[in-house]
């Protein structure tokens, strides 16, 4: 053996590989671990724990950078587009123009959604949030497409659901806007492109068409691109960990929605307007939340800063603020919230608290700002997170079942009580 660990357990050394990847990361291997030792690794949280090999995507949260199949997220940001980049993360290469051409006409062919379906929308209370719209339908595509539930799909079928998702994940994720305001919803039209499409089905109405405004498109692609995929992030490894039990592609995602709904993961996006709302409520006084934020016994914390793996900066966040100053600039408008949340930042990263804590803003701190300025509406913005996730998910699900990754199970220390018998219930 090589390049190895050595771990010394009761006297006895037990030795295990290094694994290397294309980046220079180093791993070890402790797969056999318990069947050589007994001792298993404790890791709450998964904050030391490489659960895959994955070609996807490369991270480094301590230099700041991302990467999508080895190209910078700058590049992919400023020079593609948003379905460019799904059959980037999907395929795991460029597509040329013929390639481009045919999975976006293969997108817009499947754009429509069983009218079926619009009656499980119909059975939603106005109240629902969109996004638990969202993961019951689509995870109640599996009824429309049972064939999807086959683990032994074929690469065409697998292609095949695919494609149906990335098309009518748009259309649902409208159509739950339209169900939360009680107004009849649009159908997709397939001469648009795919952010222009998923606009129109936002805003326009039976009585007035949506007018496409290019510096809105562009700005949906940006966000898009930036959300895409980020690797084995508490979603994405939802998807994996489904998948992994065979459930098909639809259900994993599903499953994926809801994980990224909750505020610690994409819901912070909305979590992050609503907070700078309660700030500017409250007379606009930031210092007052930062001392909050810092108070241990508060449970308030800065939404939109800190990330468990960008320990420098989210090199997303800096392309979504530069981002956000052209939109609101192109779109004229001056929103107060911008305001509070530069004094946010601003004193957030002269504060000790946060240097040493190295809690920068993340993605999500800008999003919603330039969401807001898009007119599109705050419970709304962890849906439009889940449409620029989408294409990871499905490629992390798909890179699962091609390296035939075992169900994934973890283990556990049980610290609860030994063996004691029962007691009658009179007895007790
Ligand atoms: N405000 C105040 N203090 C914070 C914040 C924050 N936003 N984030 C972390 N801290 C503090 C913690 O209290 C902890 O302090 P301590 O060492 O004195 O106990 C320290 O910084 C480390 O924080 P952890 O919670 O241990 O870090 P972890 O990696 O587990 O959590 C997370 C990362 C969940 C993102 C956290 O920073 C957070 O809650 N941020 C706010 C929510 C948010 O913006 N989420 C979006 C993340 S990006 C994404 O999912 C797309």
């Amino acid at each position: 053996m090589s390049e190895h660990a050595e771990i010394i357990l009761e006297g006895k050394s037990y030795k295990f590989p290094v694994v290397t990847g294309t980046e220079n990361e180093k791993a070890i291997d402790i797969a056999a671990l318990r069947s050589e030792s007994g001792y298993i690794t404790l890791d709450s949280g998964y904050k030391n724990t490489g659960a895959t090999k994955s070609a996807i995507t490369f991270l480094d949260g301590e230099q700041g950078i991302l990467h999508y199949r080895g190209y910078p997220i700058e590049q992919l940001a400023e020079k593609s587009n948003f379905v460019e980049v799904a059959y980037l993360l999907i395929y795991g290469a460029l597509p040329t123009a013929q390639e481009l051409e045919d999975f976006s006409g293969k997108i817009k062919m499947h754009t429509l959604v069983n009218e079926d379906m619009r009656k499980i929308l119909d059975g939603f209370p106005s109240t629902a949030h969109p996004m638990g719209i969202l993961s019951a339908m689509i995870s109640s595509l599996t009824a429309f497409y049972p064939e999807s539930l086959n683990p032994n799909q074929s690469k065409e079928e697998v292609d095949l659901s695919i494609i149906r998702l990335m098309a009518k994940i748009s259309t649902i994720a409208a159509w739950s806007y339209k169900n939360s305001v009680g107004h009849p919803v649009n159908y997709p039209k397939n001469k648009l492109d795919y952010c222009s499409n998923f606009l129109h089905m936002m805003f326009a109405f039976p009585t007035e068409d949506y007018e496409i405004n290019p510096v809105v498109v562009d700005a949906i692609n940006k966000l898009l691109i930036l959300h895409a995929d980020h690797e084995q992030n508490c979603s994405t490894s939802t998807v994996r960990l489904v998948g992994s039990a065979n459930a098909s592609l639809y259900s994993s995602v599903s499953a994926g929605i809801s994980a990224l709904w909750g505020p610690l993961h994409g819901g912070a996006n909305q979590a992050v307007i609503e907070m700078l709302e309660q700030i500017k409520a409250d007379g606009g006084d930031s210092k007052k939340f930062i001392a909050k934020a810092k108070d241990k016994d508060d449970p308030f914390r800065l939404m939109g800063f800190g990330h468990r793996v960008y320990k420098n900066f989210d090199p997303r966040a800096r392309i979504i603020k530069k981002a956000a100053d052209e939109v609101l600039t192109a779109l004229g408008i001056n929103d107060p919230i911008l305001t509070i949340a530069m004094e946010l930042e601003e004193a957030a990263l002269n504060d000790p608290y946060f240097v040493e804590r190295k809690l920068y803003p993340n993605v999500d701190f800008y999003s919603g700002i330039i969401y807001r300025a898009l007119g599109i509406p705050t419970d709304m913005f962890t849906v439009m997170f889940a449409l620029g996730r989408l294409p990871g998910w499905i490629a992390q699900w798909k890179e699962m079942r091609e390296q035939k990754e075992p169900i994934g199970r973890p283990r556990q220390i049980y610290t609860g009580e030994t063996e004691r018998n029962y007691v009658d219930i009179e007895k007790r």
